[in-house]
């Protein structure tokens, strides 16, 4: 997106008259996000319980990502200065190809426990012998969810034998479309539970949807060229993706870093980024646990870079009504499917992991944090926003991030005007 370009040089006023246009945002739409998003408070009261208030983060663009050949704006939500300047950062070292993506269909698994089995062969027995009835009654209730292409797709039975007895676990695979399922899918497994116990001769347990979603995955990959990012860039991203794969104290951040980004666009999109965490994490942990993402050097010598993860995001459903920006940070990405949104957010993290490993690697990553972070103390002092530009220039310079020596630099700049 050519006129884009230098966006973070641009008043904040300029960059919202240029995603106004380029997201065909209306004066409202723009308004919400100039007064940050303002959630009102008696809304907020519905959302959850004992509000007393409400807790903004900056929203920004994760900009220069082309997705499958087209453009693609990024709204990220994060409190974390670089996140987003990776983010943009590695996304444009990959053009003009960019990001290549794809998605499983939307299925979420429900699990519904069932306790006290005396005879666990024969209530597996009799669950496969009635397959037909269960899958009917399961059906009946995502009837008014089949116009949208969701309905339940089938089920598994597994058998545990534990310290407090015999258990027998149906893990139901339910088609959710574009939202995230979690309703949708209970609501099923509640309905369906009693038939269950009633073959069995079980106690009904837990009903609740799994947050390891296996068949809700979605996949990004890029190449970044030696010509674009150098040889020893190439190397020093191996070697440390070489490291997070022997490793899992590394593993673990490096992952984190992945998630970085990608929580930034759950957030920025009303979604839910603890089932995101909860199904990553879990998913990495399937074998071992390991790096979300995978890299090698191709027959050209360039960085082949690629994630697969679980992502059970959603374009539709209360949790993104309910948000102001939610809905305009989707338009501003022309995610009509979540489909489209996870793909992003796959993208996002491939491209925040890259250029973690490719900074840790070579430069470090504290040159550019401390910068960021002279700037926070030079506003927490209250240095203006022009001030604390010259501030973190001369804290960074002088390598003395102190609030007392922030406070005596922002007097000095004054006293010269
Ligand atoms: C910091 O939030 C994220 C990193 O630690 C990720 C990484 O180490 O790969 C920079």
């Amino acid at each position: 997106m050519e006129e884009l370009s230098g966006f973070y040089k641009l008043s904040i006023e300029e960059r919202l008259t240029k995603i106004k246009k380029i997201a065909n945002l209306t004066d409202d739409e723009a308004k919400v996000l100039t007064d940050s998003g303002a959630l009102e408070l008696d809304r907020a009261d519905k959302i959850v319980e004992n509000v007393v208030g409400a807790v903004h983060i900056p929203l920004g663009l994760g900009l220069n990502f082309v997705i499958n050949g087209k453009p693609v704006l990024i709204p990220m939500a994060v409190e974390e200065p670089s996140v987003i300047a990776a983010a943009c950062k590695s996304a444009k070292l990959a053009l003009p190809e960019g990001f290549k993506a794809d998605t499983d269909e939307s299925i979420m698994f429900g699990q519904i426990q069932l306790v006290g089995i005396e005879n666990l062969d024969q209530a597996v027995k009799k669950i496969e012998q009635n397959r037909k009835k269960i899958m009917d009654v399961a059906s009946e209730f995502m009837k008014p969810h089949e116009r949208f292409g969701c309905g339940a797709r089938g089920f598994e039975i597994k058998k545990y034998t534990t310290s407090r007895g015999n258990m027998i676990v149906v893990d139901f695979a339910i088609a959710v479309g574009d939202a995230q399922g979690a309703n949708m899918t209970n609501t099923v497994l509640e309905n369906v539970a009693p038939t269950l116990a009633e073959l069995t001769g079980g106690k009904i347990r837990l009903r609740i949807i799994s947050n390891l979603a296996t068949k809700r995955k979605a996949r990004a990959s890029a190449v970044w060229k030696k010509e674009i990012i150098g040889e020893e860039a190439i190397e020093g991203i191996l070697d440390g993706y070489e490291f997070a794969k022997v490793d899992p104290y590394r593993c673990a951040t490096h992952n984190k870093g992945i998630m970085n980004g990608i929580d930034a666009v759950v957030v920025a999109t009303g979604n839910d980024w603890r089932s995101v965490e909860a199904g990553a994490h879990s998913y990495a942990a399937i074998g071992g646990y390991h790096s979300l993402t995978h890299y090698h050097k191709n027959e050209t010598g360039d960085l082949v870079g690629s994630i697969e993860l679980p992502l059970p995001v959603a374009t539709v459903g209360p949790a993104i009504n309910t948000s102001p920006t939610a809905k305009i940070a989707l338009k501003i990405m022309n995610a009509k499917t979540s489909k489209e949104l996870a793909m992003a957010m796959a993208c996002v993290g491939l491209a925040n992991n890259m250029a973690a490993l490719m900074a840790l690697s070579t430069v470090g990553i504290q040159q550019g944090h401390m910068k960021l972070h002279a700037r926070n103390v030079a506003l927490y002092v209250g240095a203006t926003a022009e001030e604390a530009e010259q501030v973190a220039e001369i804290l960074s310079k002088e390598k003395n991030f102190d609030s007392e020596y922030a406070k005596k630099v922002i007097e000095k700049i004054r006293s010269k005007k």
